[in-house]
C-alpha cells in the first residue's frame, strides 16, 4: 500500500510572510479530518521559517523548492542542505523541469544534489518529464528511461524508498492541459518497470510516483483513482487554501 502525498509547489508565489500566513492559516483547518495522505508545501526560502512555526503542530510538512551539494562554502547565492533541515525543513523538491530548463540543470547534477539530500535525511521529490516535442515525436519514454537511469544514478534500494518521483509532463505544465488520467497512468506504469528492473519489484513497488501538471480539483479524483498515480505536485492551485484542499480531499479518498 501507497500511501498518496499531495505537494504543493508555490513556485515563486506567496514569498512573504504575511500571504504564506494568510494561505497556511485557512488551509489548516481544512485538514483535520484528513489522516490518509502526506502533504508538503514547498515555500520560497524566504517563509520557510515563518511557516515552520505556523505548521509545526499540524499535518502539513514543510518543503524546500530546491537546494546545493554542500554542506556550506563559498557558493554566494545557494543553500545548503543542512540549514534547510536545521529550520525544520523535510522535503525538497530536486530536478524540477524548471530548474532544468531556466537555470539548465543536468541529471548530473540532481543525482549528486539528490545523493546530498538523503545523507541530511531530506525526503526528495525528484521531477522527471518529457517536452512537447519529445511526446509528438513519440520519444516519452525514452526520455523518462533516460532520466531514470542519470538521475537516479547508484542508489541503494533503501535510499530510493525514501524518495517521491513526481512525474511531470512539461507540456501540462502551468498550460491547463492536463495528462489525461490514461495518459499519466500510462507514463506511471512505465516508471515503475523500469524501477522494477532497477531495484527489484519489492522496492518498486513501495515508491511513490506523484503526477503534476495543471491537477485541479476538476480533474484531481480521477488522476488519483488510477492504481499507479499516488498523489500530486500541484502549482497554481496550491495558491489558494480551498483549491488545494479539494486536491487533498480527492487524494485522502483514492487510498483504500
Ligand atoms: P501547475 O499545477 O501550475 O501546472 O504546476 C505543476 C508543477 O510544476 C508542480 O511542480
Amino acid at each position: 500500500m501507497r500511501k498518496p502525498i499531495i505537494g504543493g509547489n508555490w513556485k515563486m508565489n506567496r514569498g512573504t510572510p504575511n500571504e504564506s500566513r494568510e494561505m497556511l492559516e485557512s488551509l489548516i483547518p481544512l485538514l483535520e479530518e484528513i489522516y490518509n495522505v502526506d502533504i508538503v508545501i514547498a515555500a520560497p526560502f524566504t517563509v520557510l521559517t515563518n511557516a515552520y512555526e505556523i505548521l509545526k503542530n499540524t499535518n502539513i510538512k514543510l518543503g524546500a523548492q530546491n537546494m546545493y551539494f554542500e554542506d556550506k562554502g563559498a557558493y554566494t547565492g545557494e543553500i545548503s542542505p543542512k540549514f534547510l533541515k536545521e529550520i525544520g525543513v523535510e522535503y525538497v523538491i530536486l530536478g524540477h523541469s524548471e530548474r532544468r530548463d531556466i537555470f539548465k540543470e543536468s541529471d548530473a547534477l540532481i543525482n549528486k544534489k539528490l545523493k546530498k539530500a538523503l545523507s541530511v535525511n531530506l525526503n526528495p521529490i525528484v521531477c522527471i518529464g518529457e517536452h512537447l516535442e519529445e511526446r509528438e515525436a513519440g520519444k516519452t519514454k525514452e526520455v523518462i528511461k533516460y532520466q531514470i537511469n542519470e538521475t537516479f544514478k547508484d542508489l541503494t534500494k533503501e535510499e530510493m524508498l525514501k524518495i517521491v518521483i513526481a512525474y511531470e509532463p512539461i507540456w501540462a505544465i502551468g498550460t491547463g492541459i492536463t495528462a489525461t488520467p490514461e495518459q499519466a497512468e500510462e507514463i506511471h506504469i512505465f516508471i515503475r518497470e523500469k524501477l522494477r528492473n532497477k531495484f527489484e519489484m519489492e522496492t518498486a513497488d513501495l515508491i511513490r510516483i506523484q503526477y503534476g501538471g495543471s491537477i485541479k480539483p476538476s480533474n484531481a479524483e480521477d488522476l488519483f483513482n488510477k492504481k499507479n498515480i499516488d498523489g500530486g505536485l500541484v502549482g497554481g492551485a496550491s495558491l489558494q487554501a480551498d483549491s488545494l484542499f479539494q486536491i487533498i480531499k480527492a487524494a485522502n479518498n483514492s487510498f483504500k
